[in-house]
């Protein structure tokens, strides 16, 4: 019997790369493993050689004409929604759906459930896009990606301490994206088990202070959270990050949410029974401090 095939749109960034790297590592036994990128030769994918059962694909979500042919056989379909591009992914659903693909695949975030936010309307539209196409369909929600921290790098190593304008002793739950990308690549392997759900990935819950003391153990020096005004962050993110001011406008507003404690940012501790990600992965999720060990060496 022929393998079934899975096809990863949006395959260079990096919830897409860790989905491609855990099919790889894992399934590449037992799937065909496609993986979409704008650019094959941009070398933002990893090597085929370094990732056995990949084949990697030019894939433009703006060109859906030529999406056609490259989904058709698709069993399931991970559409990795591009952080500027909400229609895109809608737009390479409904291709999906002309294509027979079987099942779709998509990232949502945790702010579907507060409408009236910026991420919340596109994700909601996103969401009942997708459930009106009426295919099977999987959507894994995603707190703040853990791997964010990585813009604190600089920061920690020049002067040991990073800034956010949120309250450091208020709690947020957030993904490490390795940890999204297994889940994503269970999901896959067996799509009908994940027919009709939507999932929350969370890897771990923890406050801006506790990240400060993770970094401190891991680094052996004393690193802090310098607490700046909301405008003071904004102007970072747009003369410096290069954030468009709409982006940053959202970015804020999440960074709001951990100081209202919303229960969307404030969620649960972690339980085996109550977390997604053991029940679609069977394993533990990435702690902070294993996360902050993992990448220590790259803060000194
Ligand atoms: N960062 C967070 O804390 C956070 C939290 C929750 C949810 N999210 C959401 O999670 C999603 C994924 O985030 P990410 O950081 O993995 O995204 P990313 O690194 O920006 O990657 C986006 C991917 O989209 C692809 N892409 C962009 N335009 C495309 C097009 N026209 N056709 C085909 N592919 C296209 C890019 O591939 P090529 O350039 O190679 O074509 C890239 O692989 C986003 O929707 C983001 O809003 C993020």
């Amino acid at each position: 019997m022929s393998k079934p095939t899975v096809f990863v749109l949006g395959c260079s960034g990096s919830i897409g790369s860790a989905a491609v790297r855990a099919l790889s590592t894992k399934y590449s036994g037992k799937l065909n493993i496609l993986a979409g990128t704008r650019d094959v030769a941009s070398g933002k994918v990893a090597s085929p050689r370094s990732l056995p059962g990949v084949t990697i694909l030019q894939a433009d979500m703006n060109n859906k004409e030529a999406l056609r042919d490259p989904l058709t056989g698709v069993t399931s379909l991970f559409i990795v929604t591009p952080s500027n591009g909400f229609r895109l992914a809608i737009g390479a659903a409904e291709v999906a759906k002309a294509s027979r693909v079987e099942h779709i695949l998509s990232v949502s975030g945790l702010t579907v459930e507060l409408p009236n936010t910026m991420y919340g309307k596109l994700f909601g539209k996103l969401e009942s896009s997708i459930k009106l196409l009426q295919i099977p369909y999987t959507l894994i929600r995603l707190p703040s990606f853990v791997d964010n921290y990585w813009a604190y790098k600089h920061p920690i190593q020049q002067n040991s301490s990073f800034s956010t304008p949120a309250d450091p002793t208020k709690p947020l739950a957030a993904v490490v994206v390795e940890d999204a990308g297994k889940a994503a690549a269970a999901i896959m392997v067996e799509p009908e088990k994940h027919y009709g759900k939507t999932y929350k990935l969370i890897s771990n819950r923890h406050t801006l202070n506790e990240l400060a003391v993770a970094f401190s153990h891991a680094l052996g020096k004393d690193v802090k959270h310098e607490r700046i005004s909301y405008e003071t962050f904004r102007c970072q993110l747009v003369d410096v990050a290069g954030f468009s001011e709409e982006n940053a406008d959202a970015v804020l507003e999440t960074y709001r949410l951990i100081d209202e404690e919303s229960p969307v940012v404030n969620q649960p501790e972690y339980t085996p029974e109550s977390s997604h990600f053991t029940q679609i992965t069977g394993e533990k999720p990435t702690s902070l401090q294993e996360w902050v060990n993992q990448v220590a060496p790259s803060f000194k």
